[in-house]
């Protein structure tokens, strides 16, 4: 039986800087639906990489005295090497300077050509490089000096020069037919209503070439244009997938995309330029373009110029792999903005994994080693509490949690999958297997059970999330590898009485809080 496909793709970094907290939130939060899908019997294609032309990256490669391929070369490898870090599972790493990404671009711009979108004239306007953006007039305010601000708070700077325009004004009235036919294209609802109104508010076609700086990929046949860096880098999502060989396996099986996940910065670049770049050449806009919102560092805008910047490697030294990747997506949810603090941080991960997760399955555990021989305790007959338990773990978690995760609801499906965790939590206080020891060790066993079993199946569905920490508890639960998919959460492949068990050992520890040093 062919399983079903799903293809997921983070923005592609522009290699101006090094990743930062706000790169790696949208990388792990694709991770996280990733991970879920291939558990849940999916054929995944996670795709992550560098944005590496236009005039940005020049400048920047400019600044550091170095060749822009050289510099592309250096800055990319940083954001492939915190992949790893962040324990991500990309398929792939795209990078806009391989050959056979600009093969794609060359050939989606030929398409868009021969379907008469495309038309040499005169750009003069407004052009922010900080945003790699074209800007109307009436879109700008007065900064100081007289410079041009773009409502994003960039400088924009005036431009004439030859290019090639994209023929976007005649595309509005058939996106607006595609979001109409197509509700759950824009995620977050709030954000569907932003892009309509731009939309609705009319297009202007969109200057799709650069002549001024050298950095880009050719445009066929007039090689003193480089293509306008949006062009560029939005095909990176097929080139990935084989594009322009539309009969590549991979093209048929995974376009198009599932989700695009994005910062709300650059929705209207996926979700109006996008579909209409991809209709012009004839193929399918992606199901689902999710924006999501942007951190602030206690209190503060992320900036260069502040020196506020969240290195992820700072954050995986102090808190680990695991409690960096749920705090970033249990503290906000995802679509909104956050606020980034470490004292908040500290807080979730007490909270939520070393007295939650973590205390649940080092007492049940450590109770089982004192008190069964460190087997797996035999089940006697169950009660009303211990069928609610199980019932809830093995059986209504997963369907709960799928519904907030085909949503994006990350945050969501958290909260769900701990409400089995609170449930067991209050469940061992209230059953107190410690007493029954005393008084009846064959309810002790049951009651040990329940808890051991509720844990696997907990275990079993934290790993897209937190996979260090789930892996460990399902080791200490000896189950093996080929045993840990959401298909085996079913009471079918139950822990078997009398398994011996590891020795257990803490999974999430505490973390200090900055006032309890400070006393220490
Ligand atoms: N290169 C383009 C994307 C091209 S996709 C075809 C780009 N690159 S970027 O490096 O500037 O930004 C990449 C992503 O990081 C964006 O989705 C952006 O929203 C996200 N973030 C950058 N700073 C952020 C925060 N402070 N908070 C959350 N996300 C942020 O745009």
């Amino acid at each position: 039986m062919t399983r079903p496909s799903f293809y997921i793709t983070t923005p592609i970094y522009y290699v101006n800087d090094a990743p930062h907290i706000g790169h790696v939130y949208t990388t792990v939060a694709c991770d996280v639906l990733a991970r879920f899908k291939r558990l849940d019997g999916f054929d995944v294609f996670f795709l992550t990489g560098t944005d590496e032309h236009g005039q940005k990256v020049h400048k920047a490669a400019l600044v550091a005295g170095t060749d822009p391929q050289a510099f592309t070369d250096k800055v990319s490898q940083n954001f492939r090497d915190i992949l790893p870090i962040m324990n991500i599972t990309n398929n792939d790493f795209i990078r806009t300077t391989e050959p056979r990404h600009k093969a794609a671009c060359a050939a989606l711009w030929e398409k868009m050509k021969e379907n008469g979108d495309i038309y040499l004239d005169k750009y003069a306007g407004w052009y922010a490089v900080r945003d790699e953006a074209f800007y109307g007039e009436d879109e700008l305010t007065d900064g100081p000096g007289g410079v041009k601000i773009a409502p994003s708070g960039a400088e924009c700077a005036w431009v004439e020069e030859e290019s090639y325009f994209f023929r976007l004004s005649a595309w509005g009235d058939r996106l607006l037919e595609f979001y109409d036919k197509h509700p759950d294209f824009i995620q977050p609802e709030s954000r569907r209503n932003e892009v309509l109104s731009f939309v609705k508010s009319g297009l202007r076609d969109l200057s799709v070439s650069r002549t001024n700086f050298p950095w880009g990929v050719p445009v066929p046949g007039d090689e003193k244009h480089v293509m306008y860096v949006w062009v560029d880098a939005l095909t990176n999502y097929i080139t990935a997938l084989g594009y322009p060989d539309e009969r590549s396996e991979n093209f048929r099986k995974f376009w198009p995309a599932d989700f695009h996940v994005v910062g709300k910065d650059i929705l209207r670049f996926h979700a109006v330029y996008w579909p209409a770049f991809l209709m012009s050449a004839g193929l399918k806009p992606p199901k689902c373009v999710f924006a999501h919102g942007w951190w602030t560092i206690e209190g503060q805008k992320m900036s260069k110029s502040l020196g506020n910047a969240i290195s992820p490697h700072d954050l995986v030294a102090r808190y680990g792999v695991d409690a960096t990747r749920y705090a970033l997506l249990r503290e906000v949810p995802f679509g909104n903005d956050g606020d980034f603090s470490h004292g908040n941080v500290t807080n979730r991960i007490n909270a939520d994994l070393a007295n939650g997760l973590g205390n649940l399955a080092q007492r049940t555990l450590a109770q089982i080693a004192k008190n069964c021989g460190g087997k797996v305790p035999a089940c006697g007959p169950l009660s009303e509490a211990d069928r609610a338990l199980l019932d809830h773990a093995r059986i209504r978690m997963l369907p709960a949690v799928r519904i907030e995760l085909d949503a994006v609801r990350i945050h969501k499906a958290l909260e769900k999958i701990w409400d089995v965790i609170n449930a067991a939590n209050a469940y061992i206080d209230a059953q107190a297997p410690w007493t029954l020891r005393k008084t009846d060790l064959a309810r002790m066993e049951t009651v040990l059970y329940v808890l051991a079993e509720t844990i696997r199946c907990l275990a079993l569905i934290v790993q897209p999330v937190i996979p260090e920490g789930a892996g460990k508890i399902l080791d200490q639960l000896g189950r093996a590898q080929d045993r840990r998919t959401f298909a085996q959460i079913d009471a079918a492949y139950a822990l078997e009485s009398g398994t011996l068990l590891p020795a257990p050992q803490g999974v999430f520890p505490r973390i200090e809080t900055d006032e309890k040093k400070a006393a220490g």
